[in-house]
């Protein structure tokens, strides 16, 4: 369903992601976050190469399940387990209905990130999830997820980031939002949609997330993929 949410005259309340939302999701980040179908595409090719057998995949995050989808299509390992976890109902409910039937071995779990545990992992992937974690909690998120990897496992992060040179976001912010104008986005819901996001999606800058993935304990992290203001890193333990 088109993603026409904002196109109203009504108050801004903050973003949350409930049933309305649920409906036009994949539209709404399609039209909305550049190289989005890359992000997944490239998740896709890092399974086969990282993945590993008798291990567990985890999508946390995992909205309407694209991820976990991608994950499960591209896997070459053997008795794998897909746990794909969001604490919206909404969210979790769709996911079961887009996924069901088409992985086996399939856990969808609706339950906040920061209490779930994290074992015997060889792939884990925050794709634009980190963003909605209070910022104080992140390192400790990113800790659990370094502890709960086996040797050789990835994590993946993909985010919207911002840039502390204020020229470069100024002009990325510009270049975003042609990106939206160019997808059919009208001033109005641009405008109100960056307000309702106001409060509950922090950014932070390239340098910060890779300090924190150091910090936690992974020697070797790369940003191996940008379009405009959104990245996604590679951590291998
Ligand atoms: C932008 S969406 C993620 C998109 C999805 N990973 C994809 O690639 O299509 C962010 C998701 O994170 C979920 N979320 C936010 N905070 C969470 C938390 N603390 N625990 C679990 N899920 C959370 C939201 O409900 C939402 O479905």
């Amino acid at each position: 369903m088109r993603d026409d949410l904002f196109n109203n005259d009504s108050d801004i309340a903050d973003f949350r992601f409930d049933d309305t939302v649920v409906a036009v999701f994949d539209d709404m980040v399609r039209r909305s976050v550049p190289g989005y179908e890359a992000m997944i595409q490239m998740v896709g090719l890092l399974v086969r190469t990282y993945g590993q057998d008798n291990t567990n995949f985890y999508d946390l995050g995992t909205s309407t399940g694209a991820i976990t989808l991608a994950l499960a299509l591209n896997n070459k390992s053997k008795n794998n387990k897909f746990i794909a976890v969001d604490n919206s109902q909404e969210m979790v409910k769709q996911c079961k209905e887009n996924l069901i039937s088409k992985i086996d071995n399939l856990a969808v779990i609706c339950s906040d990130i920061n209490d779930i545990n994290i074992e015997n992992a060889s792939i884990v992937v925050l794709n634009l999830t980190l963003q909605f974690i209070e910022v104080e909690k992140r390192s400790a998120l990113i800790n659990r997820i370094y502890q709960g990897l086996n040797q050789g496992g990835i994590l993946i992060v993909s985010e919207k980031i911002h840039f502390d040179n204020q020229q470069k976001q100024n002009s990325l912010t510009k270049l975003h939002m042609d990106f939206k104008r160019a997808n059919g986005y009208s001033e109005l819901e641009i405008s109100k949609k960056r307000q309702s996001l106001e409060n509950i999606m922090i950014t932070e800058s390239k340098d910060v997330h890779l300090e924190r993935l150091k910090a936690s304990g992974f020697k070797d992290s790369n940003c191996y993929f940008q379009c405009l203001n959104f990245v996604s890193f590679l951590s291998v333990k």
